[in-house]
């Protein structure tokens, strides 16, 4: 067999080039597969509207290494005297830091605690990591790779119990094993890969509240979700012939789930997590439904395919396997015996994010974006009500309701929308919005195509009622305090001068944008909503389109490529980020953001995360004085033996490996970061 992971390409997009091959497939270097005539929504009400000519090239950004224009201040003091205000969770904003940085960066009066890392067992009898001697079943006993969605749940009581719930998206093989491994245990990567995706379910402990959690080997409620466990399809779609295949026949029992990214839990205390870029463990056979998918018809990079017939969809007997990938998935990690289930109801696309919210009316309504280049952003609303400790019911309250998928329409002229950040005459990017209905119950409202069609294709359905092309929807959050909804648009180097329009409103949208949305009467089960952009991203001191709602530039952190998100209980949006070491020359960070008020608009830097890595997974715990990320991907450019991370080990290494040897290389990471100057101590109410 060749080696799994052969040099690698070039990225067109802001991320390293192994990240674009292992985590997305190369989808940059793709062509984006909404290939559509489905227009975006100037084409449709712009009529009215002069349509622009071409841009020019104004306005380009330049990648310039900026490391501390910011005007931070002078940092507080480590003696527990923070800035007034601030919310619960006061702190200086750092100065960016330099991509080359390997170690977490916190503001002054914050720590860093590593609190579960790749390879940590999760059971009493689950062998100690031992990176030269990884095989599928040491991995799937030990806590994953690439942590991405993360949350951390107290017990309440005494506080000091809880447990942490996050996914592992993908794997890179060329760090995780030294290349001879590799070369002579083909199978062994192979397996080590699926177990190392998936989800860790690990209990924590803690002396008293206010001090760091640790994790608890064998704790009650530890387990391991891998590419091997056994997922049930459940929805209108579930033993549909399109699921079915020669290990399945009744097309209800999948093996594993794969690449799950942004997820969310559910007020009955379940976690949903999105399949995304599921489409890179496939060879495909280039049917229109693959291409629309990213699927590609060649050898996939990882060579899964030559080890696990399932992965090769040109053999008759697989053709629906990868329709089995793509859902959201929702486990109960209060039950380490459930078995996980796959919501067809909710569609199959590259699903990045899964907030569920009780509407007005008691439905639970989850958000979930379309992450490629032109997808589209989704809602589904339950038919049954929600209802409050009846976690029997509320778990299947997924099973059955509506699919929504979002069209997007300016209130300004198409002419006024330049491409390059010029805000409209009237002030903001804005406008309304509806959510167009694809099915309800099992009823398809997509002419030509059958529930289960809709379904399990649901991009196609999208494509054909015309919604609206995003610039790569990730995650989706509701303020808890406002009842908004936002969404991190993270970049979109395929739009172009004559696809822009309100809501995606940049030409080769390099930094992203963060969009605004307010259901009618703010009700989450609404079928129209108002939106406007909060912030189009970039460095404020060298890009003419960064737009930060009117906030002064010269006092707010830059920002690029937004990705997860999520709220404190003051409302303040917090956001992660993926990509600025390419786009910025800025490790990957962390920033707080304010969005209501007079400092509406202002992004605050709060961390960095080590050396290639991507901040995933922020969990805000201010009562606490704790925030939580999951580092995915530290040290993602590196070879084995010449990696550019050692985080969080930071073993030395002297010369060729020998076997016994501790080995060190970057390890994915939880970390806690916790406030250890005027730490309040108080109970979380
Ligand atoms: Fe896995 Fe769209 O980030
Ligand atoms: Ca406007
Ligand atoms: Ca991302
Ligand atoms: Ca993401």
């Amino acid at each position: 067999m060749k080696r799994l992971l052969p040099m690698l390409g070039h990225t067109r997009g802001n991320r390293s080039a192994v990240t674009c091959e292992l985590k997305c497939g190369n989808a940059c270097s793709h062509p984006e597969p909404n290939v559509s005539g489905n227009e975006s929504f100037r084409d449709i009400v712009s009529g009215v509207f002069s349509r622009r000519a071409a841009l020019g090239g104004a306005g380009a950004i330049t990648g310039a290494l900026v490391v501390s224009h910011v005007a931070a201040g002078t940092a507080a003091a480590d003696n527990g005297n923070f800035p007034k205000g601030g919310g619960k969770l006061p702190f200086e904003p750092i100065a960016p830091v330099s991509r080359l940085v390997d170690d977490m960066t916190v503001p002054r009066g914050y720590q860093s605690t590593p609190i579960i890392r790749w390879g940590d067992p999760l059971f009493a009898d689950a062998p100690d990591f031992d990176i030269m001697n990884q095989t599928g079943a040491s991995q799937s006993v030990q806590f994953g790779y690439n942590c991405d969605y993360l949350n951390v749940i107290s017990d309440g009581r005494n506080d000091r119990s809880g447990y942490l719930v996050c996914n592992h998206e993908y794997t890179n093989e060329n760090i995780m094993f030294p290349p001879e491994y590799i070369a002579s245990n083909p199978k062994d990567c192979v397996d080590v890969g699926l177990a190392a995706h998936g989800f860790s379910v690990v209990d924590l402990t803690r002396g008293k509240q206010g001090q760091p959690w640790t994790y608890v080997r064998g704790g009650r409620r530890n387990r391991r979700i891998t590419g091997f466990t056994p997922f049930r399809m459940v929805g209108p779609a579930a033993g549909s012939d399109l699921l079915k295949t020669v290990e399945d026949p009744t097309g209800t029992n999948v093996e594993g789930t794969l690449n799950n990214c942004a997820g969310g839990t559910t007020p009955w205390g379940t976690v949903l997590s999105g399949e995304e870029n599921f489409n890179q463990y496939f060879k495909g056979t280039g049917s229109p439904e693959h291409r629309r998918y990213g699927i590609g018809s060649g050898d996939t990079v990882r060579g899964w395919e030559k080890v696990y017939e399932r992965f090769n969809l040109t053999n008759p007997e697989y053709a629906n396997e990868a329709n089995r990938f793509g859902w959201i998935v929702e486990i109960d990690p209060e039950d380490p015996n459930s078995t996980p289930v796959k919501h067809t109801a909710l569609g199959r696309f590259k699903h990045e994010a899964g907030t569920t919210v009780i509407s007005k009316s008691g439905h639970a309504v989850v958000y979930s974006g379309d992450d490629e280049r032109n997808d589209y952003v989704y809602k589904f609303v339950s038919s049954r009500k929600y209802v409050e400790g009846d976690k029997k019911h509320n778990m299947r309250l997924l099973e059955d309701g509506t699919l929504y998928v979002a069209r997007y329409f300016g209130n300004s002229p198409q002419s006024e929308i330049t491409g390059e950040g010029d805000l409209p005459s009237d002030g903001a990017f804005d406008g309304y919005g509806e959510w167009v209905p694809l099915v309800r119950g099992t009823e398809s409202l997509v002419p030509g195509m059958s529930v289960e069609e809709v379904l399990v294709f649901t991009r196609l359905a999208a494509d054909r009622i015309g919604a609206t092309k995003m610039d790569r929807p990730e995650d989706m959050e509701t303020n808890p305090v406002t009842g908004k909804v936002y969404l991190a648009l993270t970049n979109n180097s395929a739009r172009s001068a004559g696809m822009v329009d309100e809501a995606n409103p940049l030409v080769n949208n390099r930094d992203g944008h963060i969009l605004e949305m307010v259901e009618d009467g703010n009700d989450h089960a609404a079928e129209k909503f108002s939106w406007s952009i909060l912030i189009l991203c970039g460095n404020p001191a060298t890009s003419e389109r960064a737009y930060f709602a009117g906030y002064p530039m010269d006092k707010v952190s830059p920002i690029s490529c937004p990705d997860n998100i999520a709220f404190d209980s003051e409302g303040n949006l917090w956001i992660s980020t993926d990509g600025q070491p390419g786009t910025l020359g800025l490790c990957d960070a962390l920033h707080k953001v304010t969005v209501d008020g007079p400092e509406r608009g202002r992004v605050q830097q709060f961390l960095a995360v080590p050396r290639d890595a991507e901040t995933c997974g922020p969990v805000i715990h201010d009562r606490d004085d704790s925030v939580f990320v999951a580092v995915q991907h530290p040290g993602e450019n590196g070879t084995w033996g010449a990696h550019t991370s050692l985080w969080p080990d930071k073993l030395a290494q002297d010369g060729p490996v020998q076997a016994g040897d501790k080995v060190a290389a970057p390890r994915p990471t939880v970390v806690q970061v916790s406030r250890t100057s005027g730490n309040r101590s108080k109970k979380i109410k």
